[in-house]
Protein backbone atom coordinates (compact mmCIF):
# COMPACT_ATOMS: atom_id res chain seq x y z
CA UNK A 1 0.00 0.00 0.00
CA UNK A 2 0.98 3.28 -0.99
CA UNK A 3 1.01 6.07 1.71
CA UNK A 4 1.08 9.48 0.88
CA UNK A 5 2.98 11.52 3.43
CA UNK A 6 2.20 15.42 4.22
CA UNK A 7 5.28 17.35 5.15
CA UNK A 8 7.33 14.37 5.10
CA UNK A 9 10.69 16.17 4.44
CA UNK A 10 10.35 17.39 7.95
CA UNK A 11 11.52 16.12 11.11
CA UNK A 12 9.23 13.86 11.77
CA UNK A 13 7.84 13.18 8.69
CA UNK A 14 11.15 12.14 7.35
CA UNK A 15 11.69 9.46 10.40
CA UNK A 16 7.94 8.38 9.64
CA UNK A 17 9.19 7.72 5.94
CA UNK A 18 11.89 5.77 6.67
CA UNK A 19 9.83 3.40 9.28
CA UNK A 20 6.85 3.12 6.47
CA UNK A 21 9.68 2.09 3.68
CA UNK A 22 11.38 -0.09 6.11
CA UNK A 23 7.39 -1.72 6.94
CA UNK A 24 7.43 -2.59 3.31
CA UNK A 25 4.93 0.75 2.53
CA UNK A 26 5.41 2.73 -0.83
CA UNK A 27 6.09 6.19 0.12
CA UNK A 28 4.81 9.66 -1.80
CA UNK A 29 6.10 13.13 -0.20
CA UNK A 30 4.11 16.37 -0.66
CA UNK A 31 6.48 19.12 1.25
CA UNK A 32 6.78 22.57 0.14
CA UNK A 33 10.27 22.87 1.87
CA UNK A 34 9.37 25.92 3.65
CA UNK A 35 10.79 24.53 7.16
CA UNK A 36 12.52 21.45 5.49
CA UNK A 37 15.53 20.25 3.51
CA UNK A 38 15.52 17.53 0.39
CA UNK A 39 18.69 16.01 1.60
CA UNK A 40 16.41 14.75 4.32
CA UNK A 41 14.89 12.31 2.04
CA UNK A 42 17.84 11.85 -0.26
CA UNK A 43 18.99 10.67 3.20
CA UNK A 44 16.34 8.55 4.00
CA UNK A 45 16.51 6.18 0.74
CA UNK A 46 19.79 6.17 1.45
CA UNK A 47 19.59 4.50 4.81
CA UNK A 48 16.60 2.51 3.73
CA UNK A 49 18.29 0.90 0.33
CA UNK A 50 14.40 2.12 -0.95
CA UNK A 51 12.83 5.04 -3.25
CA UNK A 52 9.93 7.25 -2.31
CA UNK A 53 8.45 10.40 -5.25
CA UNK A 54 8.58 13.53 -3.79
CA UNK A 55 6.49 16.10 -5.11
CA UNK A 56 7.70 19.66 -3.68
CA UNK A 57 4.61 21.85 -3.45
CA UNK A 58 2.00 23.15 -1.42
CA UNK A 59 -0.61 20.51 0.04
CA UNK A 60 -3.05 24.00 -0.34
CA UNK A 61 -2.52 23.51 -3.83
CA UNK A 62 -5.70 21.62 -5.06
CA UNK A 63 -4.18 20.85 -8.54
CA UNK A 64 -0.85 19.35 -7.44
CA UNK A 65 -3.17 17.05 -5.11
CA UNK A 66 -5.04 16.33 -7.55
CA UNK A 67 -2.50 15.44 -10.00
CA UNK A 68 -0.28 13.58 -7.26
CA UNK A 69 -4.23 11.57 -6.30
CA UNK A 70 -4.06 10.73 -10.39
CA UNK A 71 -0.84 9.31 -10.59
CA UNK A 72 -0.81 7.12 -7.81
CA UNK A 73 -2.68 4.70 -5.73
CA UNK A 74 -2.89 5.77 -2.22
CA UNK A 75 -4.19 3.72 0.30
CA UNK A 76 -3.70 6.25 3.26
CA UNK A 77 -2.65 9.80 4.63
CA UNK A 78 -0.63 10.94 7.38
CA UNK A 79 -0.64 14.79 7.23
CA UNK A 80 1.94 16.18 8.89
CA UNK A 81 2.60 19.73 7.06
CA UNK A 82 1.86 22.50 9.14
CA UNK A 83 3.59 25.49 10.54
CA UNK A 84 4.51 24.49 14.51
CA UNK A 85 6.60 27.41 16.16
CA UNK A 86 4.27 28.61 19.23
CA UNK A 87 5.78 32.39 19.92
CA UNK A 88 5.78 32.58 16.19
CA UNK A 89 2.13 32.02 15.36
CA UNK A 90 1.19 34.74 18.13
CA UNK A 91 2.84 36.98 15.64
CA UNK A 92 1.42 35.59 12.30
CA UNK A 93 -1.63 34.49 13.07
CA UNK A 94 -3.03 34.82 9.98
CA UNK A 95 0.30 32.48 8.17
CA UNK A 96 -0.60 29.83 10.99
CA UNK A 97 -4.70 29.95 10.47
CA UNK A 98 -4.22 29.68 6.66
CA UNK A 99 -1.37 27.22 6.47
CA UNK A 100 -2.49 24.38 8.85
CA UNK A 101 -6.64 25.13 8.35
CA UNK A 102 -6.51 25.17 4.45
CA UNK A 103 -4.01 22.60 3.61
CA UNK A 104 -6.50 20.11 5.68
CA UNK A 105 -9.13 21.61 3.87
CA UNK A 106 -8.22 21.17 0.61
CA UNK A 107 -6.53 17.59 1.56
CA UNK A 108 -9.80 16.21 2.51
CA UNK A 109 -11.69 17.83 -0.14
CA UNK A 110 -9.29 15.97 -2.39
CA UNK A 111 -9.05 12.89 -0.92
CA UNK A 112 -12.69 12.65 -0.87
CA UNK A 113 -13.32 13.28 -4.66
CA UNK A 114 -11.15 10.28 -5.28
CA UNK A 115 -12.70 8.39 -2.43
CA UNK A 116 -9.96 7.54 -0.39
CA UNK A 117 -11.01 8.70 3.35
CA UNK A 118 -7.83 7.11 5.63
CA UNK A 119 -6.27 9.55 7.37
CA UNK A 120 -3.79 10.47 10.04
CA UNK A 121 -3.04 13.77 12.27
CA UNK A 122 -0.43 15.39 13.79
CA UNK A 123 -2.12 16.86 16.98
CA UNK A 124 -0.60 18.00 19.93
CA UNK A 125 -0.57 17.57 23.95
CA UNK A 126 -1.15 21.54 23.49
CA UNK A 127 -5.10 20.95 22.68
CA UNK A 128 -5.51 20.17 26.74
CA UNK A 129 -6.20 22.52 29.07
CA UNK A 130 -3.78 23.23 31.98
CA UNK A 131 -5.65 22.74 34.64
CA UNK A 132 -6.00 19.20 33.50
CA UNK A 133 -4.67 16.08 36.29
CA UNK A 134 -1.92 14.23 35.30
CA UNK A 135 -1.49 11.96 33.17
CA UNK A 136 -3.22 13.09 30.44
CA UNK A 137 -5.61 10.90 29.01
CA UNK A 138 -7.63 11.11 25.54
CA UNK A 139 -10.91 11.97 27.59
CA UNK A 140 -9.00 14.95 29.53
CA UNK A 141 -10.09 18.72 28.39
CA UNK A 142 -9.19 19.96 25.48
CA UNK A 143 -9.41 23.64 24.38
CA UNK A 144 -8.57 26.87 26.26
CA UNK A 145 -5.72 27.35 23.66
CA UNK A 146 -3.04 29.82 24.40
CA UNK A 147 -1.64 30.84 21.18
CA UNK A 148 -2.98 30.33 17.06
CA UNK A 149 -0.66 27.40 17.24
CA UNK A 150 -2.60 25.33 19.69
CA UNK A 151 -6.18 26.56 18.05
CA UNK A 152 -5.17 25.14 14.46
CA UNK A 153 -4.27 21.80 16.16
CA UNK A 154 -7.68 21.87 18.18
CA UNK A 155 -10.02 23.38 15.45
CA UNK A 156 -8.42 20.63 12.76
CA UNK A 157 -9.26 17.84 15.26
CA UNK A 158 -12.73 19.59 15.19
CA UNK A 159 -13.09 19.84 11.42
CA UNK A 160 -11.62 15.84 10.86
CA UNK A 161 -14.28 14.30 13.51
CA UNK A 162 -16.96 16.67 11.76
CA UNK A 163 -16.08 14.71 8.67
CA UNK A 164 -16.31 11.72 10.25
CA UNK A 165 -20.06 11.95 11.84
CA UNK A 166 -21.10 13.45 8.63
CA UNK A 167 -19.74 9.98 6.70
CA UNK A 168 -19.31 7.05 7.84
CA UNK A 169 -17.03 5.82 5.67
CA UNK A 170 -13.99 7.87 7.00
CA UNK A 171 -11.10 6.45 9.21
CA UNK A 172 -9.44 9.17 10.67
CA UNK A 173 -6.72 8.97 13.50
CA UNK A 174 -5.85 11.61 15.50
CA UNK A 175 -2.23 11.41 17.18
CA UNK A 176 -1.55 13.71 20.48
CA UNK A 177 2.30 13.95 20.17
CA UNK A 178 4.38 14.96 23.48
CA UNK A 179 7.87 15.67 23.61
CA UNK A 180 9.63 14.42 20.29
CA UNK A 181 13.43 14.50 19.97
CA UNK A 182 15.81 12.38 19.06
CA UNK A 183 17.11 10.93 15.71
CA UNK A 184 17.49 8.27 14.20
CA UNK A 185 20.61 5.94 15.54
CA UNK A 186 22.81 6.44 12.13
CA UNK A 187 22.82 10.23 12.75
CA UNK A 188 22.00 10.99 9.20
CA UNK A 189 18.52 12.32 9.89
CA UNK A 190 17.10 14.72 13.09
CA UNK A 191 15.68 17.76 13.50
CA UNK A 192 17.16 20.92 11.97
CA UNK A 193 15.49 23.89 13.47
CA UNK A 194 15.95 27.14 11.37
CA UNK A 195 17.32 30.01 13.58
CA UNK A 196 17.16 30.12 17.65
CA UNK A 197 15.67 26.69 18.51
CA UNK A 198 12.54 27.47 20.36
CA UNK A 199 12.43 23.89 22.38
CA UNK A 200 14.99 22.29 24.81
CA UNK A 201 16.56 19.32 23.07
CA UNK A 202 17.75 21.38 19.99
CA UNK A 203 18.86 23.88 21.97
CA UNK A 204 20.53 21.82 24.37
CA UNK A 205 22.56 19.93 21.31
CA UNK A 206 23.57 23.69 19.82
CA UNK A 207 24.77 24.96 23.22
CA UNK A 208 26.95 20.85 23.08
CA UNK A 209 28.46 21.54 19.85
CA UNK A 210 29.19 25.01 20.23
CA UNK A 211 26.48 27.11 18.32
CA UNK A 212 25.28 28.75 21.07
CA UNK A 213 26.93 29.65 24.36
CA UNK A 214 24.45 28.72 27.41
CA UNK A 215 21.33 26.77 27.80
CA UNK A 216 18.58 29.20 29.79
CA UNK A 217 16.47 26.92 31.84
CA UNK A 218 13.23 28.86 31.88
CA UNK A 219 12.35 28.62 35.84
CA UNK A 220 13.23 26.96 38.64
CA UNK A 221 10.27 27.86 41.26
CA UNK A 222 7.92 25.46 39.67
CA UNK A 223 6.19 22.86 42.03
CA UNK A 224 8.10 20.05 40.23
CA UNK A 225 10.49 17.97 42.29
CA UNK A 226 13.72 19.82 41.40
CA UNK A 227 11.57 23.50 40.07
CA UNK A 228 11.78 23.37 36.56
CA UNK A 229 8.73 22.16 33.76
CA UNK A 230 8.70 18.51 33.34
CA UNK A 231 7.36 16.80 29.98
CA UNK A 232 7.04 13.54 28.75
CA UNK A 233 9.91 13.53 25.75
CA UNK A 234 9.55 10.59 23.45
CA UNK A 235 12.06 9.30 20.59
CA UNK A 236 11.38 10.52 17.39
CA UNK A 237 12.08 6.58 16.22
CA UNK A 238 9.18 5.81 18.76
CA UNK A 239 6.95 8.13 17.46
CA UNK A 240 7.60 7.24 13.79
CA UNK A 241 6.40 3.70 14.95
CA UNK A 242 3.64 4.78 16.12
CA UNK A 243 2.35 6.03 12.51
CA UNK A 244 2.94 2.89 11.25
CA UNK A 245 0.85 1.50 13.76
CA UNK A 246 -1.78 4.35 13.27
CA UNK A 247 -1.82 3.59 9.19
CA UNK A 248 -2.58 -0.32 10.20
CA UNK A 249 -5.22 0.60 12.61
CA UNK A 250 -7.00 3.10 9.96
CA UNK A 251 -6.89 0.35 7.43
CA UNK A 252 -9.22 -1.65 9.61
CA UNK A 253 -11.72 0.76 11.81
CA UNK A 254 -14.05 3.17 10.64
CA UNK A 255 -14.84 6.43 12.41
CA UNK A 256 -12.46 9.45 14.06
CA UNK A 257 -10.46 8.28 17.23
CA UNK A 258 -8.01 9.84 19.06
CA UNK A 259 -4.50 8.81 20.66
CA UNK A 260 -1.94 9.99 23.18
CA UNK A 261 1.96 9.24 21.56
CA UNK A 262 3.88 9.87 24.62
CA UNK A 263 6.08 7.49 27.40
CA UNK A 264 3.83 8.18 30.12
CA UNK A 265 6.89 9.01 32.03
CA UNK A 266 7.85 13.01 32.71
CA UNK A 267 11.42 14.35 32.75
CA UNK A 268 12.30 17.97 34.04
CA UNK A 269 14.76 20.45 32.41
CA UNK A 270 17.76 19.58 35.01
CA UNK A 271 17.15 15.87 34.23
CA UNK A 272 17.25 16.49 30.63
CA UNK A 273 20.53 18.17 31.03
CA UNK A 274 22.02 15.97 33.31
CA UNK A 275 21.79 12.95 31.07
CA UNK A 276 22.47 14.54 28.63
CA UNK A 277 26.12 15.26 29.80
CA UNK A 278 25.96 11.59 31.56
CA UNK A 279 25.04 9.88 28.19
CA UNK A 280 27.50 12.27 26.03
CA UNK A 281 30.47 13.30 28.08
CA UNK A 282 30.33 16.65 26.93
CA UNK A 283 28.94 19.55 28.90
CA UNK A 284 26.09 21.57 28.54
CA UNK A 285 27.08 25.39 30.47
CA UNK A 286 23.48 26.35 32.06
CA UNK A 287 21.96 29.21 33.74
CA UNK A 288 18.45 29.88 35.51
CA UNK A 289 16.36 32.62 33.83
CA UNK A 290 12.58 33.71 34.68
CA UNK A 291 9.93 31.42 33.45
CA UNK A 292 8.82 31.42 30.18
CA UNK A 293 5.38 32.96 29.32
CA UNK A 294 2.56 30.51 28.63
CA UNK A 295 4.93 27.20 30.09
CA UNK A 296 2.76 25.00 32.37
CA UNK A 297 4.93 23.22 35.14
CA UNK A 298 3.98 19.61 34.21
CA UNK A 299 3.25 17.50 31.24
CA UNK A 300 3.01 13.82 30.78
CA UNK A 301 0.88 11.18 29.03
CA UNK A 302 -1.19 8.41 29.79
CA UNK A 303 -0.58 6.09 26.85
CA UNK A 304 -2.48 3.16 28.00
CA UNK A 305 -5.39 3.65 25.24
CA UNK A 306 -1.89 3.42 22.61
CA UNK A 307 -1.21 0.40 23.85
CA UNK A 308 -4.45 -1.75 23.64
CA UNK A 309 -5.77 -0.02 20.67
CA UNK A 310 -2.75 0.30 18.23
CA UNK A 311 -0.43 -2.28 20.07
CA UNK A 312 2.07 0.47 20.30
CA UNK A 313 4.28 1.65 22.94
CA UNK A 314 7.62 4.03 23.14
CA UNK A 315 10.46 1.47 23.75
CA UNK A 316 13.54 4.04 23.73
CA UNK A 317 14.66 5.50 26.86
CA UNK A 318 15.78 9.02 27.93
CA UNK A 319 19.78 8.15 27.76
CA UNK A 320 19.05 7.13 23.84
CA UNK A 321 17.01 10.01 23.00
CA UNK A 322 20.13 11.71 24.55
CA UNK A 323 22.59 9.84 23.03
CA UNK A 324 20.71 9.67 19.31
CA UNK A 325 19.97 13.68 19.48
CA UNK A 326 23.49 13.96 20.03
CA UNK A 327 25.11 11.76 17.55
CA UNK A 328 23.15 13.60 14.98
CA UNK A 329 23.98 16.92 15.80
CA UNK A 330 27.69 16.41 16.25
CA UNK A 331 27.74 14.74 12.92
CA UNK A 332 25.97 17.47 11.40
CA UNK A 333 26.77 20.72 13.36
CA UNK A 334 24.85 23.03 11.01
CA UNK A 335 22.24 20.16 10.52
CA UNK A 336 20.85 19.51 6.47
CA UNK A 337 23.26 23.15 5.79
CA UNK A 338 26.75 21.06 5.83
P1 LIG B 1 8.65 20.21 10.63
O1 LIG B 1 8.52 21.67 10.46
O2 LIG B 1 10.01 19.61 10.66
O3 LIG B 1 7.80 19.45 9.51
C1 LIG B 1 6.66 20.02 8.88
C2 LIG B 1 6.90 19.92 7.38
O4 LIG B 1 5.77 20.44 6.68
C3 LIG B 1 8.11 20.72 6.90
O5 LIG B 1 8.92 19.86 6.12
C4 LIG B 1 7.53 21.86 6.06
O6 LIG B 1 8.40 22.21 5.01
C5 LIG B 1 6.23 21.23 5.59
N1 LIG B 1 5.13 22.15 5.30
C6 LIG B 1 4.61 23.13 6.10
N2 LIG B 1 3.55 23.71 5.51
C7 LIG B 1 3.38 23.09 4.32
C8 LIG B 1 2.44 23.23 3.26
N3 LIG B 1 1.46 24.14 3.31
N4 LIG B 1 2.57 22.41 2.19
C9 LIG B 1 3.56 21.49 2.12
N5 LIG B 1 4.48 21.32 3.09
C10 LIG B 1 4.38 22.10 4.18
O7 LIG B 1 7.85 19.81 11.96
P2 LIG B 1 7.75 18.44 12.74
O8 LIG B 1 8.36 18.65 14.08
O9 LIG B 1 8.22 17.32 11.90
O10 LIG B 1 6.19 18.37 12.96
C11 LIG B 1 5.33 17.67 12.08
C12 LIG B 1 3.90 17.87 12.52
O11 LIG B 1 3.75 17.45 13.87
C13 LIG B 1 3.44 19.34 12.48
O12 LIG B 1 2.09 19.37 12.07
C14 LIG B 1 3.56 19.76 13.93
O13 LIG B 1 2.67 20.80 14.24
C15 LIG B 1 3.17 18.48 14.66
N6 LIG B 1 3.70 18.41 16.01
C16 LIG B 1 5.05 18.58 16.24
C17 LIG B 1 5.55 18.54 17.55
C18 LIG B 1 7.01 18.76 17.82
O14 LIG B 1 7.35 19.05 18.95
N7 LIG B 1 7.91 18.60 16.85
C19 LIG B 1 4.67 18.36 18.63
C20 LIG B 1 3.31 18.17 18.37
C21 LIG B 1 2.83 18.19 17.05
N1 LIG C 1 12.98 25.00 28.17
C1 LIG C 1 14.04 25.64 28.77
N2 LIG C 1 14.93 26.30 27.96
C2 LIG C 1 14.82 26.33 26.61
C3 LIG C 1 13.72 25.67 26.01
C4 LIG C 1 12.82 25.02 26.82
O1 LIG C 1 14.17 25.63 29.98
O2 LIG C 1 15.65 26.95 25.94
C5 LIG C 1 12.03 24.26 29.02
C6 LIG C 1 10.60 24.76 28.93
O3 LIG C 1 10.38 25.81 29.84
C7 LIG C 1 9.81 23.49 29.24
C8 LIG C 1 10.69 22.38 28.69
O4 LIG C 1 11.99 22.94 28.57
O5 LIG C 1 9.72 23.31 30.64
C9 LIG C 1 10.23 21.89 27.31
O6 LIG C 1 10.11 23.02 26.43
P1 LIG C 1 9.92 22.84 24.86
O7 LIG C 1 9.86 24.21 24.28
O8 LIG C 1 10.95 21.90 24.33
O9 LIG C 1 8.53 22.08 24.74
P2 LIG C 1 7.08 22.53 25.22
O10 LIG C 1 6.57 21.43 26.09
O11 LIG C 1 7.05 23.89 25.76
O12 LIG C 1 6.33 22.59 23.82
C10 LIG C 1 6.11 21.42 23.06
C11 LIG C 1 6.03 21.73 21.56
C12 LIG C 1 4.83 22.59 21.26
C13 LIG C 1 3.60 21.99 21.86
C14 LIG C 1 3.80 21.75 23.33
C15 LIG C 1 2.63 21.11 24.00
O13 LIG C 1 7.18 22.40 21.14
O14 LIG C 1 4.65 22.63 19.87
O15 LIG C 1 4.92 20.87 23.50
O16 LIG C 1 2.46 19.83 23.51
F1 LIG C 1 2.57 22.88 21.69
Amino acid sequence: MNVLVTGGAGYIGSHTCLELLESGYGVIVIDNLCNASPKSLDRVQELTGKSLKFYEGDVRDEALLTRIFQENEIGCVIHFAGLKAVGESVAKPWEYYDNNLNSTLVLTKVMKQFGMKNIIFSSSATVYTADNEMPLRETSRTGNCTNPYGWTKYMTEQILSGMATAEADWSIVLLRYFNPIGAHKSGRIGEDPRGIPNNLMPYITQVAVGRREELSVFGDDYDTPDGTGVRDYIHVVDLAKGHVAAVRYAAEHKGCEVFNLGTGVGYSVLDMVHTFIDANHVPVPYKIVDRRPGDIATCYADPAKSLEKLGWKAELGLTEMCRDSWNWQKANPMGYGE
